[in-house]
């Protein structure tokens, strides 16, 4: 009898303890490319967490093409310019002048972000911003000839698919490192000033450290990308990559959207043009000066 007890009470525990077994097996992992049933709890976990204002200007931002995605596999066309680009009021004074644009809105916060550095009596410059597709080519030209080709695919994109030409991104640098582009400004006062606060105006440093198996570049502190508040936010506190931000939230790609519309608003613009001389000299030995 007291032997059936204690069979009773083993196989009892031993239920329990597969019970166990089984519930923590299931529990839910963290959300990882492609997993689709993760990908969907994440962008309603993030869509649960913002506020109404903020969904509202994601939505705003998204439309405005903030979001847009750029990169090896998501391209532009040749003849892609954004809209309203609007001259830096910040930039390395040597470098060309063509690349001192970028679109209004992320124009605006540029300055802002510049500002509040300078109150802490940081320097920040944009070295270049907005590259025309011309430039861009000059630019991955000169570093398959100095590099070859495999090392400048790290480092530098081919035409058309550098998110330069989103007229979204600026290069930056700061009178510490003499104004050049490099891995010595992450450890600029300016560099870390940028990876700590430019989410803060809707900048990302848009291809961090050891994650180039997702951007497909090398780590480019000084590289940053608007993508808008609400975003930049939510990209900063995930410590994620904006590739993985856009398949999270299920944003697919805006680059057809964008085109298009800039397209349609030139042929209205276009009516009452007289000029367009592009007499840009995207060759000349200032251009490929640039880095990345
Ligand atoms: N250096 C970045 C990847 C560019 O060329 O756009
Ligand atoms: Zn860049």
């Amino acid at each position: 009898m007291k032997t059936q007890k204690r069979k009773r009470v083993f196989a009892l525990i031993l239920a329990l303890a597969l019970t166990l077994t089984v519930f923590t097996g299931c529990e839910k992992k963290p959300a990882k490319s492609g997993d689709s049933a993760s990908v969907l709890s994440a962008a309603e976990e993030h869509a649960r967490k913002r506020s109404k204002a903020d969904q509202k200007q994601l939505k705003q931002d998204i439309e405005d093409g903030y979001l847009i995605l750029v990169n090896k596999e998501n391209f532009l066309p040749s003849d892609y310019i954004p809209e309203d680009l609007e001259e830096l009021k910040y930039y390395a004074k040597d470098r060309s002048p063509d690349a001192r644009y970028l679109k209004e809105t992320a124009a605006e916060h540029f300055h802002e972000m510049v500002e509040a550095a300078q109150e802490e009596n940081i320097d920040i410059v944009s070295t270049t911003a907005y590259r025309s597709y011309e430039f861009q080519k000059n630019l991955y030209d000169y570093y398959v000839k100095t590099k070859g080709q495999e090392e400048a695919d790290k480092v530098s994109a081919k035409p058309g698919t550098s998110e330069h030409q989103t007229g979204l991104v600026a290069d930056l640098s700061t009178s510490e490192i003499n104004y050049v582009n490099g891995s010595a400004f992450g450890t600029s006062k300016a560099g870390k000033w940028i990876a700590e606060h430019s989410w803060e105006y809707g900048f990302i440093v848009r291809y961090p450290e050891g994650l180039e198996d997702i951007t497909g570049y090398t780590y480019e502190p000084w590289h940053v990308r608007y993508v808008g508040l609400v975003a930049a936010k939510e990209i900063h506190d995930e410590d994620i990559t904006l590739e993985e931000y856009i398949e999270e939230n299920h944003l697919g790609n805006s680059i057809k959207k964008v085109v298009s519309e800039a397209r349609n608003d030139d042929e209205t613009d276009n009516d009452d043009e007289t000029d367009d001389d592009d007499g840009e000299d995207s060759s000349s030995d200032k251009s490929v000066k640039e880095k990345k």
